[in-house]
């Protein structure tokens, strides 16, 4: 399963990218709010951080027209740019005219498995179904990313399933059993994944010895 940071913040993306951890990025207009900084400068400098792997930017217009509009400044920014796009019917226009001409597309807000199938019929690169906000209203997240699977497996569907609005790390593990291509979290979580209290016991234990052996390593 791929791994994407969900943020703005260019130092974390940088940090978890040295560690190998990332094969992408995605942002929102919260998130670039949240980060206080320009929209397409923060945007052309996450590109840069992880050159050739998708970065998507969202387009806020609401109409087809509009976010062609917005869309064509975006894709300019890098070659990495998947223009996020709502799950709309001028969204899925916009996402069949973009995906036509060999640009990625982000399908957000998705939170039916229906909404999913309309996505990948209009060609899109990821579908982003958000499995925190689906919970959080009383509905079962993970069930969506199964049902989501299992039509997309029924039909050879190539759009990749990419979990969004991911909150803990049982969001990452199930998404990973199901057989999710993708899931974008808050570095926060990405960092909660390598915890483990045995490790640190561990390590305690091993040093705490080491350190009646009086020796040094170089
Ligand atoms: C996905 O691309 C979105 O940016 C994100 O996962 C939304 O998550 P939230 O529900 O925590 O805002």
């Amino acid at each position: 399963m791929k791994f994407f940071a969900d943020t703005a913040d260019t130092a974390d993306i940088r940090d978890l990218a040295d560690a190998g951890l990332l094969d992408g990025v995605t942002t929102n207009p919260s998130l670039i709010h949240k980060a206080g900084r320009d929209f397409l400068e923060v945007v052309a400098e996450i590109c840069a951080i992880v050159p050739g792997k998708p970065v998507s930017a969202e387009v806020v217009a609401l109409d087809y027209e509009g976010m062609m509009r917005e869309a064509e400044v975006v894709r300019r920014i890098a070659d990495n740019i998947a223009v996020k796009v709502p799950l709309t019917i001028d969204g899925l226009k916009t996402c069949k005219a973009l995906t036509d001409d060999g640009t990625m597309v982000n399908v957000t807000l998705c939170f039916s498995a229906n909404q999913a199938l309309l996505a990948a019929k209009a060609g899109a690169t990821f579908v982003s179904p958000f499995v925190g906000r689906h919970d959080d209203n009383g509905f079962d997240g993970m069930a969506l990313i199964s049902d989501i699977r299992l039509i997309y497996d029924n039909y050879d569907f190539a759009t990749e399933i990419l979990v969004a609005s991911v909150r803990h790390p049982i969001h990452v593990l199930e998404a990973a059993r199901i057989g999710a291509d993708v899931m974008t979290a808050p570095p926060s979580v990405i960092r909660q994944l390598v915890k483990h209290p045995l490790t640190d016991k561990g390590i305690e234990g091993f040093l705490a010895d080491w350190a009646k052996t009086g020796q040094k390593i170089g």
